[in-house]
């Protein structure tokens, strides 16, 4: 099974930006962890703070592997670009969040992921990205 983790905007910062918020772990680490916790499962992952490349990305692999694990991080927000890629690829992508954002300011309640994502983690830290790779395996 193939999986994208895709990362977008400022989430190369994790660990040092807002750990009140976000922790003090850095997703390089998280990753480590992951990719030995699912032996079964060849993760490709990929950040950018670029909506093109991101839209990139989805374009590449949306048509061949078996899903996405997406945090457009504040392009959530305003992409309309990045739904659409969403949208036109077969692959299910399953949008993340480390924060809740229905917790937070109003302006992040909007999303152009989640009409066309399978569906929406958010809120459990880091944890959020493993419980989404284990929708794909139930
Ligand atoms: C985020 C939430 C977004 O609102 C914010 O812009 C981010 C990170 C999260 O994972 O909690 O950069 O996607």
């Amino acid at each position: 099974m193939k999986i994208l983790i895709l990362n977008g905007p400022n989430l190369n910062l994790l660990g040092k930006r807002e750990p009140s918020i976000y922790g003090d772990e850095t997703f390089e680490q998280f990753f480590e962890q992951l990719q030995k916790r699912y032996p079964q499962i060849d993760f490709v992952y990929f950040q950018s703070n670029i909506e093109g490349e991101i839209i990139g990305k989805i374009q590449e692999v949306g048509f061949d592997f078996d899903g996405i694990v997406l945090n457009a991080a504040a392009y959530t927000h305003t992409s309309v670009g990045i739904g659409d890629a969403v949208k036109a690829v077969p692959a299910p992508v399953v949008e993340v969040h480390i924060s809740n954002i229905h917790a937070r300011e109003s302006f992040r309640h909007q999303s152009y992921i989640a009409p066309n994502a399978k569906g929406i983690i958010a809120g459990f830290g880091l944890k959020s990205y493993d419980l989404a790779i284990q929708s794909f395996l139930i």
